[in-house]
């Protein structure tokens, strides 16, 4: 035993895996506001398209998902050899690490910032440079100039904070540092603008954006890269061969082809995360306007205390009430807060309730 973990290579045994967010099994009732999935299902288009690539199974899918990369082209007004397709988007970040970062190219991060890029960066062996934020989740464009790193990982809107980058912010940090600089667009078709009409201008820019979220495709796996054809071409070079089967193919397919259905749930989803910004600033929690579909509030008992034991208190309170949520204990800027995705309106109204109890209780 121990001969056969001697041949596993050192970063690898040092390595620590991706710690996902609690996923109760099907049968436990929660309320489920922890990993910022969508709470509508997804386009009722995609049990019929599903359906239909169900017999054409025992064939392979097509390698590079030339219809979707269509669909996805024309949904961006691009050509499809600017679109990569993924096994989700954490596919395609690791073929941006795979393909940028190694034991000499530094990975850049925001501090703190979406965990997975940390250990893609540690997959391959790369140095990895954390910029912290300053108070509020401000960045300063000269540390992210000063990190040197080959490939940046930056998410806008931001998570956890939900805060979105400017996009003459986001150009000015292309124009400036001489790497790769990836935008995780993940959340932007929750926000008011997004970077996509900067790929003209920005060569060395890779925009990621995921199904899961806007979509309601989490379980399905789908995400894409946006860039210029040099660079697609560059992560097409990494990628498993077959990395998107038929079923995923067809319905992410579907569910871009249903844009009313997409407008229609985006817009409830806005609405919702209106009422509740609201209801958490009227309780007087400090929460950051978001352009996402959670919201990161700092709780505070009825005596005014606000910190991290406080909001660990709440977490469980939530728990124990079968509301689930993420609490990220370990940074400054997020230890008193927690971080809670959008749900349903009925889902928020049992969240109220439930804030109700402990406000009045804890
Ligand atoms: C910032 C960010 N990027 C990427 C992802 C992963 O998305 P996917 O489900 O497409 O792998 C997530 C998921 O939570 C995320 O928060």
């Amino acid at each position: 035993m121990s001969s056969t973990v001697s041949r596993v290579l050192p970063h690898i045994q040092v390595h620590s895996g991706y710690v996902p967010g609690e996923q109760p099994l099907g049968n436990q009732e929660v309320i489920k506001l922890n990993t910022n999935e969508n709470p509508y299902p997804p386009s009722p288009h995609v049990v019929d398209a599903i359906n239909d690539e169900i017999s054409k199974l025992r064939l392979y899918p097509n390698a590079t998902s030339l219809q979707l990369r269509e669909v996805i082209a024309d949904l961006h007004d691009l050509e499809p050899n600017q679109v990569l397709v993924g096994n989700g988007s954490d596919d395609v970040l690791n073929l941006c690490a795979r393909c940028f970062a190694d034991h000499d190219h530094p990975v850049g991060i925001t501090s703190p910032s979406y965990s997975l890029y940390s250990v893609i960066a540690s997959l391959q062996h790369a140095p990895l440079v954390e910029v912290p934020f300053e108070d509020e989740f401000r960045l300063e464009l000269s540390d992210l100039f000063a990190s040197e790193a080959n490939l940046f990982f930056l998410t806008t809107p931001n998570a956890p904070s939900g805060t979105v980058f400017a996009n003459d912010f986001l150009s000015a940090f292309h124009d400036g540092f001489p790497g790769i600089v990836v935008a995780d667009e993940a959340y932007a078709d929750f926000a008011p603008h997004n970077a996509v009409g900067l790929l003209a201008a920005c060569p060395r820019l890779i925009i990621t954006r995921t199904l899961s979220k806007s979509y309601g495709l989490a379980g399905l796996r789908v995400g894409y890269a946006l860039g210029n054809p040099r660079l697609i071409e560059v992560l097409n070079k990494a990628r498993e061969v077959y990395n998107v089967d038929r079923l995923a193919q067809a319905a992410a397919i579907a569910s871009i082809l249903d844009q009313s259905y997409f407008r229609e749930t985006i817009g409830k989803i806005k609405a919702t995360r209106e009422k509740t910004l609201d209801d958490l600033r009227c309780r007087k929690w400090k929460t950051y306007k978001s352009a996402s579909n959670f919201l990161l509030t700092e709780p505070r008992t009825m005596s005014g205390e606000v910190g991290i034991e406080v909001a660990e208190n709440l977490f469980f309170h939530l728990k124990q009430n079968n509301i689930l949520v993420r609490h990220f204990p370990n940074h400054p800027l997020t230890s008193s807060f927690l971080r809670i995705s959008i749900g349903r309106e009925d889902e928020m109204i049992m969240l109220k309730e439930t804030l109700n109890k402990w406000t009045t209780h804890e």
